[in-house]
């Protein structure tokens, strides 16, 4: 939610200006939230220049010029509104009275009115109706009384209640950007002679892969040759502890060719599955242990990822034969009594940083379980408050909509699912050897279907598009595939979308039924398939339009169905992870279909770091 970036550099470094430069950075970010864009920068001459206003990077850049302005230090911000309707005032960076000072902010200050009402009172001008406004408003009243920036910066700080990444400039100290982070991510770029600070690590990939990625309580300030960290309570931070090299390539963060960046990552998806085969270690294998020693395992996560905890969840139960129970991280209070020392929860979020999984791990760990993390960045907030972590390797995921990350979450889980049933003799090491080995094939075999199924799922689309409504129906595995699939057509083609047990339909949903209602049917290679066909006959007698997913050799969905997708045969525990190819590539082309654009859905951000 929102995306930061910051730059301070000497001069003669960049070949480009100052506002090109941040622009591009911001464009990286831009999956953060788009509702309004907005830079300050202080000129060579050491003037302060704010431009902003309501809209996409590059719209608002044609419109205010980004690129004539060029100076030593600039912040610059990408909006996703929650304190005020996204327009041109309440667009960031906010300024002090005297037009000095400038803030970006990602995050909810909560305590935003009491501050403002009081700074009002001391004859502040407030002209947003942001949060945020209160943060630079401090800083001027606290330099008032002589403060240094850094001093005024930190005691404001102090006064702040709620979760924010903050990056401020201030004509009197040129050439330094503030920082602090408290619950929203925020990542300092090391790059010779010029220093990056941004709420995500694509942001400045072009210019560095070295960066420290900052902790709760941690406030500082970059220079071009210079970072200084502390902790607000605890005093200094040694840096060169803390910087990290990150193997990502700026590439595997651009689009590449691609018309979009969720079609770019369906695509990198055998890539991404075979890099994090190639990263399965020790701590997986711990993991593994972890589970199969525990009394009981919880597992957690939002939209995406809480659809692969729950195919993780399934596997536990009936593989490993460990009791195992998926919920909904914003819901974490509903274990909140029976959690306990003993128990495991395994935290599932791509980017970390999710608050509703980092809250659920919070609470898990107050009452003394063990935590889990998996996750695909590098010390991102989950992972630091977790007792262990395995990261997927799926590289930088740009479009909102999860699709390399949950077949790599997927995949990885089910490795661990089969090591713990072999470590607790559920399954025996020749079963167990047969399961790795077709595991090491899921790369090849989601790249064939990627090639075999995307023309069909194009033509799909063109009907899809017509519809406003569909069901995605499964049984046992196939209904977190189900529920992935309605949710990509959800929140890429604004197509209303509900995936439940196809058994339920009896019990309601199929009232809705009539000629040419679309009913998407997951039938995996296990014992429900002739359920399923049932099913299916019941859903056609209403005229429904059927679109199946099922194992290639099933003759009998053939002809109840509009079309089929036929898929290639393996072990049925990890078909989830070919299976949701198509309904990826039919959410993704009905949204082209549409006129939208998938890569920013309206209403929604990558990050969700607000409860
Ligand atoms: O970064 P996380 O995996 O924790 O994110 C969780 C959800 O916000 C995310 O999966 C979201 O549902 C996606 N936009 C779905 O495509």
């Amino acid at each position: 939610m929102c995306g930061i970036i910051g730059l301070t550099v000497k001069k003669g470094v960049l070949r480009k200006k100052l506002g090109t430069v941040l622009k591009q950075c911001l464009k990286n970010l831009e999956y953060r939230g788009y509702d309004s864009v907005g830079f300050a920068l202080i000129s060579w001459d050491g003037e302060l220049v704010v431009r902003k206003s309501k809209g996409k990077i590059d719209d608002v850049s044609r419109k205010l010029g980004f690129d004539d302005y060029d100076g030593s230090t600039g912040i610059a911000h990408t909006r996703w509104a929650t304190h005020g309707k996204p327009n041109d005032i309440n667009a960031h960076p906010h300024v002090d009275c005297k037009l000095k000072i400038a803030v970006v902010h990602n995050g909810i200050i909560e305590n935003y009115q009491e501050l403002r009402e009081e700074l009002i009172r001391k004859g502040h001008v407030f002209v947003s109706e942001t949060d945020t406004e209160v943060v630079v408003h401090l800083v001027e009243e606290y330099k008032k009384k002589g403060m240094s920036t850094y001093e005024a910066f930190k005691a404001a700080i102090k006064k702040l209640r709620g979760a924010y990444a903050l990056a401020l400039i201030d004509v009197d100290e040129p050439g330094k950007i503030f920082f602090a982070r408290n619950t929203s991510p925020l990542i300092v770029g090391l790059a010779k002679e010029m220093k990056f600070i941004a709420s995500d690590i694509p942001a400045f990939l072009e210019y560095t892969n070295k960066v420290i990625v900052l902790r709760d309580g941690e406030v500082g300030y970059i220079t071009p040759d210079t970072v200084f960290i502390e902790h607000i309570d605890k005093g200094r931070v040694n840096i060169s502890e803390r910087i990290k090299v990150i193997d990502w390539t700026p590439e595997m963060a651009k689009k590449a060719g691609y018309p979009h960046y969720m079609l770019k990552e369906i695509h990198e998806q055998p890539l991404a599955l075979s890099s994090t085969l190639a990263g399965i270690g020790l701590e997986a294998e711990k993991l593994a242990e972890l589970i199969a020693s525990s009394k009981y395992v919880y597992l957690t996560g939002a939209g995406t990822s809480y659809h692969a905890t729950l195919i993780a969840e399934y596997l536990i139960n009936n593989l490993v034969g460990v009791k195992a129970t998926a919920f909904i991280a914003s819901e974490y209070n509903r274990y909140g009594k029976t959690i306990s020392k003993g128990d495991l929860l395994i935290a599932v979020s791509q980017s970390g940083e999710t608050i509703d999984t980092l809250m659920a791990v919070r609470k898990a760990k107050s009452k003394k379980a063990v935590i889990a993390a998996i996750s695909n960045v590098v010390d991102s907030a989950i992972p630091r408050e977790s007792d262990i972590t395995v990261y997927t390797r799926a590289g930088p995921e740009i479009g909102v909509a999860a699709t390399k990350t949950f077949t790599t979450q997927v995949l990885l889980l089910s490795w661990i699912a089969v090591k713990a049933a072999e470590l607790k003799g559920e399954i025996k090491s020749t079963e167990a050897l047969q399961m790795y080995n077709t595991l090491k094939k899921i790369p090849d075999i989601v790249d064939s279907v990627i090639k075999v199924v995307e023309p069909f799922s194009r033509k799909i689309s063109s009907e899809v598009a017509s519809k406003s409504n569909a069901y995605y129906l499964g049984r046992g595995l196939g209904v977190p595939v189900s529920m992935e699939g309605a949710l990509k057509l959800k929140e890429v083609a604004y197509i209303h979308a509900e995936a439940y047990p196809a058994g339920e339909s009896k019990h309601g949903p199929i009232a809705l039924v009539e000629e040419g209602f679309p009913v998407f049917f997951t039938v995996l290679d296990d014992d429900n398939k002739d359920l399923l066909v049932a099913n299916i006959e019941e859903m056609r007698a209403r005229g429904a339009w059927i679109i199946v997913v099922a194992p290639k050799d099933f003759e009998k969905v053939v002809k109840l169905s509009y079309f089929t997708f036929k898929m290639p045969k393996i072990v049925f525990w990890f078909e989830p992870i070919p299976y949701i190819v198509p309904y990826q590539l039919i959410a993704y082309y009905t949204s082209i279909i549409k006129g939208y654009d998938p890569d920013k859905p309206r209403n929604l951000a990558k990050t969700v770091t607000v409860e």
